[in-house]
């Protein structure tokens, strides 16, 4: 079974526009578990401009399902994922200011800094995943590094899956493929939609979790939250 995880960054931000708690972070994300979610993802960023670190805090005990958290690992954000201690790291290679994620790490010339990183989270049960782009070598420098799973960036699937579904996935496969070949775990996100996400689970179905924000939060406005996670199972099935 593919497991849904829900980005809820986007929810962060709208609160933040007006600076009180509407809409509640915490509430949303038990909504979203309640409705269906199989985990809940947040990117607490060091400008907090989406998700703060007491929003990660107050999240932890209250979450019935997985929780996944990603980012960049500087000091801060190891310290921050030790102390929660979730279900699940993401480590993704943005900077600080950037909009959001926009490619894989190079796990090869990255190589010494991921192992370091992964060995700490690894000692202290953390699962830990490695943000990559469908690349062969990526995948498997991120198994010499230690990671437990990879998560494939699916923007380039995304983006070419209109024109032309076959191609955009192919790569996918390929990396996918390798993936289980090295006994690691599967993960995919960014940029998946009602759209082209039954497409990607037929073609990978062994994909561990789906990790979405953008659309999800998006399509939530015109049908609802529930009805909205209920969709995006359905394309899991
Ligand atoms: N996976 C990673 C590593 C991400 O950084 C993001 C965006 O925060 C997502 C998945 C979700 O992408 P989207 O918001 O486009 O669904």
């Amino acid at each position: 079974m593919t497991k849904l995880s829900v980005n809820i960054n986007k929810v962060a931000t709208l609160r933040n526009a007006r600076g009180g708690n509407v809409p509640n972070v915490v509430k949303v994300a038990l909504d979203c578990e309640s409705f269906g979610a199989d985990g809940i993802t947040v990117h607490p960023r060091p400008d907090e401009r989406h998700i703060r670190r007491a929003d990660v805090f107050d999240l932890r005990p209250l979450l019935h399902t997985e929780f996944n958290i990603e980012g960049y690992p500087s000091n801060e954000f190891v310290d921050l994922v030790l102390k929660v201690k979730p279900h699940q790291v993401t480590l993704v290679p943005d900077e600080p200011s950037q909009l959001t994620s926009n490619a894989g790490w190079d796990t090869k010339a990255n190589l010494t800094f991921l192992t370091e990183v992964l060995e700490r989270f690894n000692n202290a049960g953390i699962r830990t995943s490695v943000f990559v782009a469908a690349d062969v070598e990526m995948v498997e420098h991120a198994a010499k590094a230690g990671a437990d799973r990879v998560e494939l960036y699916t923007e380039p699937y995304a983006t070419l899956y209109p024109k032309d579904p076959e191609a955009a996935v192919a790569p996918f496969v390929e990396a996918a493929k390798a993936a289980r070949r090295l006994g690691l775990g599967l993960n995919a996100g960014h940029d998946l939609s009602l759209v082209n996400l039954s497409y990607f689970h037929q073609a990978i179905p062994w994909v561990d979790e789906v990790s979405i924000g953008h659309a999800l939060i998006s399509d939530a406005l015109y049908l609802g939250l529930q009805q909205t996670i209920q969709e995006y199972k359905k394309c899991l099935l």
